[in-house]
Formats: C-alpha cells, structure tokens, sequence
C-alpha cells in the first residue's frame, strides 16, 4: 500500500500533511509533519494540485481556505474536533453585544464560519504573540479556555474573556495533577500544551505548541513527560532517538486516530473527501488567517 501511495503522490502531484498527533504509519508517509500553524504555512506555499491534510476537519478548512482554487481532500470525512465545536458564531456575536470595543481572536482549532467573523486568528504557538499585536485591552478569545488563561498569564495588561467560558479539549482536560506528581517521581521534565487546564501549566516547566515542543527538545538531554496528545511522545522519539520521552497512553484524541494507511490510499486514487466551502465565508476567513500569518510564530 504504502507503494501505491508513493505512486498516487506522484501521479496526482499530490501533497501529503500530516499533523504531529496522526498515526506514525501516516506520519511517515506525509511531505509535511508539523503542527497547526505548520500546516497552514506550507499549505499555502505548496506547489501541489491535491491537497490531502491527515488530521482534523478544521485543519482541512484551513488548508483550503488558503488555497480556494485547489482541492483539498481529508481522507476520513467525520475527523472533527469536539474543541471546535464549542464556538458559534451567535456567540461570538452576543459577547460582542457585550464587549463592543473588543477584539474577536480565535484558535485555528474553529470551524470556517467562526474565522469568518473573528478579527484574527491564532494556533497555540503564537497566540501569546497575536493578542500582543492587537491595540485592543479587552479581547474576546475562543473556543479553548485554558489557552485564554495561557494569554491571559502572559500578558497579565490585556483583559482575555474566554467564549464560551468553560471551552476545553477533552484530551487535554484530562491531565491532572496525580500525573504531574508522576513526572516529578521519575525526575522528568514537565512539558505542557497549553490546551492543559491552568494548575497543570503553573507546574510545567515548559508550556508549548507541539512545534514549540520540537524545537526546545533540542536544547536539553533530560527526560521529558509529554503532557498533550500521546503521539508527541511517539514524534520526538523518532527526532530525538536515543531520548527519552513519556507519554500518558490514555491522552488520545480519537479524531486523529480515524485516518488508516488505507484510508490514505483510497483518499489519493478518489480524490475525495473534498472541501467545499461557500466562496464568501472563505474570502473573509481568510483575512482573519492571513492576518495570522502576517504576526508570525
Ligand atoms: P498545535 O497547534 O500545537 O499543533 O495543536 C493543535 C491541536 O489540535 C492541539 O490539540
Ligand atoms: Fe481537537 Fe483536542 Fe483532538 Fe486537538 S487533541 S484535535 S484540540 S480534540
């Protein structure tokens, strides 16, 4: 299969991304791993005719937002994110009825009609860095609470009000504080997303991006506690062999687990499932992306 799937690449000229929590087998034959921000970056740099983003719907979205005269395909249709899910658009525009002088910023984890309506948009590696941006004292921020405490710790002048307010993943909600105790016994560096509920961020030593993650295990030999998705762990053991990395088994996002190596295959030979936008959501989505990627990680 995994010939067949060099074959399709070639044949289609077809881009494969994958995100850093998808299965290995999928990591391993994709032409971009990375994360969120990753994605979006080199899906609009990509020369390709196909798009196929293994991840999640939003992902997909983004990709094709970005490129709205290309097609992009995701190879298991139902791959959502149930963190996305918690923002509507009728509730950023109550919170706006309460905050006029707000800014709207929104964690890429969305769906395109929020971006659609958002000022901007932001992914865990520089959310810190686009609210910084804004002229705006009050900020509007959605749909991950614990990444508006994130912001709101690091930039303690700005007012974050997190919509709704009790936005989570339920992957990372599911840290806690026993695990952290565990990292400690072992001696190991405590390194968090910042999807993490607060009290596991005030422990870690680190709190990153999964790319941000990538990045700072160069610049130490100690033995890491991953405390995100359990494929991190699996990642940057095969960046950094030889290292060692925990992982906690029962973080596992189940939307990211759906794409087999099968379902790879069958999304390059059909070129489906494909992502089908309305024109004017996309045009004004993608202001709030561009925006973005014009503040930088
Ligand atoms: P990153 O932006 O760090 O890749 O995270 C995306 C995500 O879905 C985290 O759960
Ligand atoms: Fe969404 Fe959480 Fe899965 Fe990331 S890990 S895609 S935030 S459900």
């Amino acid at each position: 299969m995994e010939t067949e799937i060099r074959a399709l690449k070639t044949l289609k000229n077809a881009t494969v991304m994958a995100h850093n929590y998808q299965p290995m087998e999928i990591q391993a034959l994709a032409d971009v791993v990375g994360d969120s921000l990753e994605l979006a970056a080199k899906a609009k740099a990509t020369g390709a005719d196909l798009i196929v983003i293994c991840g999640v719907r939003f992902m997909a979205e983004t990709a094709k937002i970005l490129n709205p005269d290309r097609k992009v395909i995701i190879p298991v249709e139902d791959a959502g994110c149930p963190l996305a899910d918690f923002l509507t658009p009728d509730l950023i525009r109550a919170a706006k009825e309460r905050h006029p002088d707000a800014a709207v910023v929104v964690y890429v984890n969305s769906t395109a009609e929020v971006k659609a309506i958002a000022d901007i948009t932001c992914t865990s590696a520089n959310a810190v860095r686009v609210v910084a941006s804004l002229p705006n004292d009050t900020i509007l921020f959605g749909p991950d609470a614990n990444l508006a405490a994130y912001v709101q710790r690091e930039l303690p002048g700005k007012t974050i009000i997190p919509v709704p307010p009790g936005g989570h993943c339920y992957v990372h909600a599911g840290f806690t504080l026993a695990d952290v105790e565990a990292a400690r016994r072992r001696g190991d560096m405590i390194v968090c997303h910042p999807e993490c509920p607060p009290e596991i961020q005030e422990q870690a030593d680190l709190v990153a991006s999964t790319s941000g993650m990538v990045r700072s295990a160069a610049g130490t030999d100690r033995s890491w506690s991953i405390f995100t998705e359990r494929e991190m762990a699996a990642r940057l053991r095969v960046l950094y062999p030889g290292r060692v990395f925990y992982e906690k088994p029962e973080a596992v996002c189940a939307d990211m687990k759906k794409t087999s190596v099968a379902d790879l295959r069958r999304a390059l030979d059909r070129e489906e499932h494909e992502i089908v936008l309305p024109r004017e959501v996309m045009d004004r989505a993608r202001r709030s992306i561009e925006r973005m990627i014009a503040v930088g990680a």
